[in-house]
């Protein structure tokens, strides 16, 4: 409600200035692209552009849609190619270490905004270093989001006779039985190589834990990959997928996630962005609907920190709106709304520890005392499927191998396992 608000005045405010100061760029232009394209998304992104705008900026958006980013990070590729970059971007993990080591990244720029607003101190030590580059701050971490979540409709749940969430593997099929003989979609699911992967990492981290997903989606430990877990992980998968939409093929995210929000469907698996759905549709968390860890990963974290990166740019300009950027995103006001909006978590730890003050709901207080544990016990590991864990030609090899097990009716589990192995290999 109060974020509502002020995202209301701030958009009025910056209404009431005169078209022509608006237009003049008096403070400068930056052009942001991302892919929060969504309805929640767009509610969320919509409080950083309201914000800079506040301060005099011209947010120039440069959103691309695409759940997952691929196509966004396409776009930029050839923006970049053509020496045509955006100010900022969206581009997290390991991607940006490599987007840096081709110089194109501003390594100054938010030399001074990191040391003011004491940014080494505010952030995880994993945090901070995913947006360095040889030290230095090349972009602003804005959210973190938990990959291994079930939401769930208890309405539809009541329906079919299902009384608690699943806790299991085999809870959840029996769940997904109930659903079926009562003529739901069991499984809400969108066929899209990301979505796939997204589902096929959550079944990993049940089936292996926090220690075989390392070693098999982080380490690419080819005896883990075509070892029995692996296998057993993916024979789970395969029964999983059995109870997906089946007018899924192709589907974005969010449309799926409508079916569950409009009781045709009963669950969806999908990373807390799903959340921005819920909160968009006036839905509250613990009443209209749930949200469990995915049956088997219990306090585990898959996570997955979305951050924009500057690019240097020949209008110097431009750095004075990518340093307003920085400093409003690490702000306790934005992180609050933002997060709220979107679905996910502050970054900064000071939040983290006290999320109920914030008025964050049960799903995300759940969320931050998680990653707060995991991140001492080693149960936090990075998303793979959100480019967290590898570079984007690992990535897609395991895309291109999970999606095409995953609608293939003859593929073998154990010789998935190899095509994976294999695929990785020469990926690397
Ligand atoms: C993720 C991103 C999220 C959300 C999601 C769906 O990769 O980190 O912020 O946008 O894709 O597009």
């Amino acid at each position: 409600m109060n974020s509502k608000l002020c995202l209301a005045a701030a958009i009025s405010l910056a209404s009431l200035l005169p078209l022509s100061a608006q237009a003049a760029d008096s403070k400068g232009s930056v052009e942001v692209v991302h892919w929060w394209t969504s309805g929640g998304e767009k509610a969320a992104v919509d409080v950083l552009k309201a914000q800079v705008e506040q301060d005099g900026f011209t947010w120039k958006d440069g959103a691309v849609a695409g759940g997952g980013g691929a196509t966004a990070m396409t776009v930029l590729k050839s923006r970049a190619v053509a020496g045509n970059p955006p100010g900022v971007a969206q581009i997290k993990g390991p991607d940006i270490q490599e987007w840096a080591s081709t110089g194109l990244l501003d390594t100054d720029v938010l030399k001074d905004v990191a040391k003011e607003e004491k940014w080494d101190s505010l952030l995880d030590k994993k945090v901070a270093d995913t947006v360095k580059y040889d030290g230095d701050y090349v972009a602003v971490p804005v959210n973190i989001h938990r990959i291994n979540w079930l939401w769930i409709n208890p309405e539809v749940f009541k329906k079919a006779g299902i009384e608690q969430p699943p806790k299991t593997l085999e809870e959840f099929y029996a769940a997904a039985d109930k659903l079926k003989a009562a003529g739901f979609i069991p499984l809400a699911h969108g066929g899209q190589p990301w979505q796939d992967s997204t589902v096929f990492e959550t079944v990993v981290f049940a089936v292996m834990g926090a220690d075989g997903y390392k070693k098999a989606m982080v380490d690419l430990d080819e005896k883990t990959l075509t070892g029995p877990e692996m296998i057993k992980a993916l024979t789970e998968l395969k029964k999983v997928a059995s109870y997906m939409d089946p007018d899924g093929k192709g589907q974005d995210w969010n449309l799926e996630a409508a079916k569950v929000i409009n009781g045709k469907a009963g669950m969806q698996m999908m990373g807390d962005w799903a959340k921005s759905e819920w909160t968009l549709a006036k839905k509250v968390a613990g009443k209209d609907y749930q949200c469990v860890p995915f049956p088997g990963t219990g306090k585990g974290f898959l996570y997955n920190i979305d951050s924009l990166a500057v690019f240097k740019q020949k209008d110097k300009g431009t750095a004075e709106g990518q340093k307003d950027i920085a400093r409003k995103v690490l702000g306790e006001d934005f992180q609050k709304t933002f997060s709220i909006n979107k679905g996910s978590i502050p970054v900064r730890n000071d939040m983290l520890e006290h999320m109920d003050t914030f008025g964050f709901d049960s799903c995300a207080q759940t969320a931050a005392k998680d990653f707060l544990a995991d991140a001492k016990s080693g149960g936090l590991q990075p998303s793979m499927a959100h480019n967290m864990a590898t570079t984007l030609a690992v990535q897609g090899a395991f895309f291109d191998v999970i999606t095409n097990y995953m609608n293939d009716p003859k593929a073998e589990p154990a010789d998935a396992a190899k095509k994976l192995a294999a695929a990785i290999k020469s990926a690397q």
